[in-house]
């Protein structure tokens, strides 16, 4: 026997019904990001290594240990995109969009990340991600978190979905912060986890957010990032919180959320529902006033997110079935170049229609009954004779003879186009 191919580790197959709730997700945040202003951007699936290394810090997870990496054939260093905010910021420079601002990017597609597969973590994922660039004020971040807000509740999702926001403050806090959370942990450097050690160095924030219970013990006294905050970065944070209350949002202020990506300042947040288990983020992002700074542009002040698109469909309730079809039903050969033109007429018209498999009439209508096709349309030599062609309404049982221009009023009625 032949070798089967199976998809790589982490990676799936999507069709069927997994690829219906897939496209009820993109078609609703396509329509939400259309409805907000946001222009689609399609960017390269490779980028180079450096683009992400130096935006979310070498530091974080992703750069450390779950990017693909590779050379292609000219020994360029490449990388499968991890996740879309540092390839629009190097789009956003790229194309010259710091003349143009302010500006609403919407991407979605592949993204592929070295982690341990489990449920809900895939090491190629989609996502939906909505970036805005020329934005400063905290309204803005406010406006973002109520998007998102708005485009979980029209997926009409299972289970609840709590909402956390935090501050990472500007990287002067942060910075003086940071001093002090060392020196504070390294009074327990020997009863931390290995990872928190090691991140004591390089990203000592990640440590507040750690699953380990003993680090959990530890870091439950540490100082508090929100009192090293400067005047101007605490009276942004309350201006955040009095829209999203005044919005009537029910949200929790989670001081030990800091994301695991260097580039936020300022506002952070993420949505999680307690319908998926242990991977249960199914929307996050923040504010990245200095990410286009850092990909080799001009400051330009930035507010984003991002949802996981297997983690949403996977908590979708009612998605709707596909229209079903027009299957053409040939009697004999010789009507296959006839109905063949109906088709394309009908296509032509917006009508799904296909012709029913290749095999005999009985074959043909048992397709037709299988894709719960709506009506079947049959042609033999009478009706090539008369120019006439039969509709067979399936849920009716219905069957009536009529001329060509007929038939596709019947079935343009049907399918209301
Ligand atoms: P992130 O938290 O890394 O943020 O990912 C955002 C969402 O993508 C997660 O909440 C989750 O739903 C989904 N996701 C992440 N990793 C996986 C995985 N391995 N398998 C399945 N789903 C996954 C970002 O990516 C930021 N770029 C968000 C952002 C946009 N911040 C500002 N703008």
């Amino acid at each position: 026997m032949s070798e089967r191919f199976l998809p790589p580790r982490g990676t799936s197959d999507i069709y069927d019904e997994d690829e219906r709730r897939f496209r009820f997700v993109t078609d609703a945040a396509m329509h939400a990001a259309r409805c907000a202003c946001f222009q689609t951007l399609h960017t390269p699936v490779f980028e180079s290594a450096r683009v992400f290394a130096r935006g979310l810090g070498e530091a974080s997870d992703i750069v450390h240990k779950e990017m693909y990496l590779f050379e292609d054939r000219g020994g360029e260093p490449l990388t499968l995109r991890p996740e879309f905010t540092a390839g629009v910021a190097r789009a956003f420079i790229a194309g010259g969009f710091h003349q143009k601002l302010p500006v609403k990017f919407f991407s979605t597609g592949p993204l592929f990340r070295y982690e341990r597969p489990q449920k809900g973590r895939r090491r190629q994922f989609h996502q939906i991600n909505y970036e805005c660039y020329g934005y400063m004020k905290p309204e803005s971040d406010a406006d973002m978190i109520l998007l998102a807000s708005d485009i979980l509740s029209s997926l009409r999702l299972q289970g609840s979905i709590a909402v956390e926001i935090n501050t990472l403050g500007d990287s002067d806090s942060r910075f003086r912060y940071k001093q002090e959370l060392i020196s504070y942990l390294l009074d327990y450097k020997n009863d931390l986890s290995e990872d928190s050690r090691r991140r004591l160095e390089s990203n000592p924030l990640r440590i507040l957010d750690s699953k380990n219970e003993g680090d959990k013990l530890i870091v439950a006294d540490a100082p508090e990032l929100y009192d090293s905050l400067s005047q101007k970065s605490v009276e942004f944070f309350a201006r955040v919180r009095e829209c999203l209350d005044t919005a009537g949002l029910v949200y929790a202020v989670n001081p030990k959320l800091v994301r695991g990506l260097d580039y936020y300042n300022d506002t952070v947040f993420e949505f999680t529902t307690d319908g998926l288990g242990a991977q249960n983020t199914i929307l996050a992002g923040g504010r990245y006033d200095g990410l286009t700074q850092l990909a080799g542009g001009p400051v330009v002040p930035a507010v984003g997110f991002a949802a996981g698109i297997e983690r949403l469909a996977a908590l979708l309730t009612d998605i709707p079935e596909d229209v079903p079809p027009v299957l053409a039903v040939s009697i004999g050969d010789a009507a296959l170049p006839y109905l063949s033109r109906i088709i394309r007429e009908l296509r032509a018209a917006g009508i799904p229609v296909d012709h029913a498999g290749e095999g005999n009439p009985k074959k043909q209508f048992k397709l037709a009954d299988k894709r719960r096709a709506s009506f079947v349309i049959i042609a033999g030599d009478d009706e090539i004779a008369a120019a006439t062609v039969k509709i067979k309404n399936m849920t009716a049982g219905i069957e009536e003879i009529h001329t060509l221009p007929r038939a596709r009023k019947v079935l343009a009625d049907a399918y209301s186009v």
